[in-house]
């Protein structure tokens, strides 16, 4: 369901946008994001990045040079060294390409016709998403382009996917040159909109796609104006719903059985022990009725990650075979919440039991990866996660374990110990994705993103504590045995 009324979203305080927000605004060519994201940039105070200008400088650098759009090489090499400048100025960004003006350029019907050839290189994409990364890493910034909230900021405080059917895209993409002094055929434009629409969308790396998380606007019938006030007010669904979250660490601590005390106690003393940091859940407790999302790489993995959840009462699913034998291990397993699931097929009982914990405010903790991974190389996210998100729209928390893998009694410095719990992604879009898709390739959607999240929160833990030579190395070791075990099993 896409949004097309102002009255649609709560009106929100603008006070409650913080000050480091990343802003993610994706959609289809002349769905009217510029417009839209620079006034939000004005109304928020944020700074406004345009990525589409990015790779339209990359294309008209390329054409003046006389180099093939579909030559990712030559591409590449001359995109690598250059320096390539944003500047925000009063209407269009002033782009700098080497210190040259090329703010004009980029928007010939030439640069247009080559851009989303260029656009599709994993290369290419995978040096200009540094570079954006770079450019909003410390935050205040609302990003426009094809993947912002999909790849570029999985993490985004707020993420709209701007749309609206071809004719009024086209339309407007005719107005915007005739502004400008270029008179180009309408038939023709449409059709080349209809073309470029097809390739950003079928391209293999990072294509435009709903991130499941982004609340969708339909622009079609809307003015510039209600455009402008539906997507300020979808920046502020996110930090208002934040805001809401009742953390009072004092009654769940009071509410708590006798097990989970007892539990807690040894998972702190233990977490002490080994060093463990934790990061981004500013000291609260996890917020009731989410799932949470964590990667695994060791078995001691549901001791460090329980550690921080801080006296929540938190379901989990664990594979059947730990239940046996049913005593001691299966009422020992049952009296700490865990749920027995078979890993092979749907296993009906076991999401229905972790929706029932998720709909009584307790958390679900999951491994959706299925079985451990390499260190320093979040694994593909099973169809599991996806059924449950459908099932119950309970919002995720991602979280990112780190050096959990290898330590030594007492804490070994060849990993910091870390956790990371990322912001609660919440499933705006999934109504919207079902509608298009089956339900199959929404699940995968949303453990793509999941994916994405660790693989930011991991970029943060290095960004941090730099990736030590003990995990590289371990990390490779891991990734070759896994292989091996594949192609054993395979025959591959
Ligand atoms: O938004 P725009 O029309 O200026 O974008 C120009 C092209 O760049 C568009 O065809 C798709 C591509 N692009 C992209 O692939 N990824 C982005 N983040 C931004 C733009």
């Amino acid at each position: 369901m896409a949004f097309h009324d102002p009255a649609d979203l709560p009106p929100g305080d603008p006070t409650v946008l913080p000050a480091d927000a990343v802003i993610a605004v994706d959609g289809p060519a002349g769905s009217g994001k510029s417009s839209t994201a620079r006034a939000l940039a004005d109304r928020f105070g944020l700074l406004y990045i345009d990525t589409g200008a990015m790779y339209r400088a990359l294309t008209q650098a390329a054409l003046a040079a006389g180099i093939q759009p579909g030559d990712e090489a030559a591409l590449a090499a001359l995109l690598g060294p250059v320096n390539l400048e944003l500047r925000p100025s009063r209407g269009e960004t002033t782009v700098l390409w080497d210190g040259h003006d090329v703010s004009r350029s980029i928007r010939t019907p030439e640069v247009e016709a080559a851009v989303s050839r260029v656009s599709s290189h994993p290369e290419v994409r995978r040096l200009m998403v540094e570079r954006q990364q770079a450019l909003g890493r410390k935050g205040g910034v609302i990003m426009e382009g094809r993947d912002i909230g999909s790849v570029v900021f999985p993490l985004a405080t707020a993420k709209i996917f701007l749309t609206a059917t071809p004719e009024a895209r086209a339309r407007r993409r005719h107005l915007q040159f005739r502004e400008r002094g270029v008179e180009v055929d309408p038939v023709a434009l449409a059709a080349e909109l209809a073309d470029r629409d097809r390739q950003d969308s079928e391209r293999a790396t990072s294509p435009l796609v709903i991130s499941p998380d982004a609340i969708v606007i339909d622009s079609s019938a809307l003015s510039l104006e209600q455009q402008n006030d539906l997507c300020a007010r979808a920046c502020l669904v996110n930090p208002t719903l934040d805001a809401a979250i009742v953390n009072d660490p004092h009654s769940a601590r009071v509410a708590l059985p006798f097990q989970y005390r007892l539990a807690y106690g040894v998972m702190q003393t233990i977490a002490r022990f080994y060093g463990l940091r934790v990061y981004g859940n500013r000291g609260l407790p996890v917020t009731p009725g989410c799932i949470l999302a964590a990667n695994h790489i060791a078995l001691i993995d549901p001791i460090l990650l329980g550690a921080t959840f801080r006296r929540s009462r938190v379901f989990s699913l664990a594979k059947a075979e730990l239940f046996q034998p049913a005593w001691p291990n299966g009422r020992f397993l049952r009296w700490l919440d865990s749920i027995p699931i078979r890993r092979k097929g749907y296993d009906r009982n076991a999401f229905g039991e972790a929706a029932a914990g998720l709909a009584s405010g307790g958390n679900l903790l999951i491994f959706p990866e299925g079985t451990r991974q390499a260190i320093g190389h979040p694994g593909q996210v099973r169809s599991g996660l996806g059924i449950l998100v459908q099932e119950t729209r309970a919002p995720v928390l991602p979280m990112f374990l780190r050096g959990g893998y290898g330590r030594r009694c007492g804490g070994s410095l060849e990993s910091p110990l870390e956790v990371w719990h990322g912001p609660l992604l919440r499933w705006h879009a999934v109504d919207d994705l079902l509608a298009q898709m089956d339900r199959r390739a929404v699940s995968e959607r949303i453990g793509q993103l999941c994916r994405a999240a660790w693989c930011e929160l991991q970029a943060r833990s290095f960004a941090n504590h730099p990736e030590t030579p003990f995990e590289k190395e371990l990390g490779q070791k891991q990734l070759r045995r896994f292989a091996a075990r594949q192609a054993k099993l395979f025959g591959g």
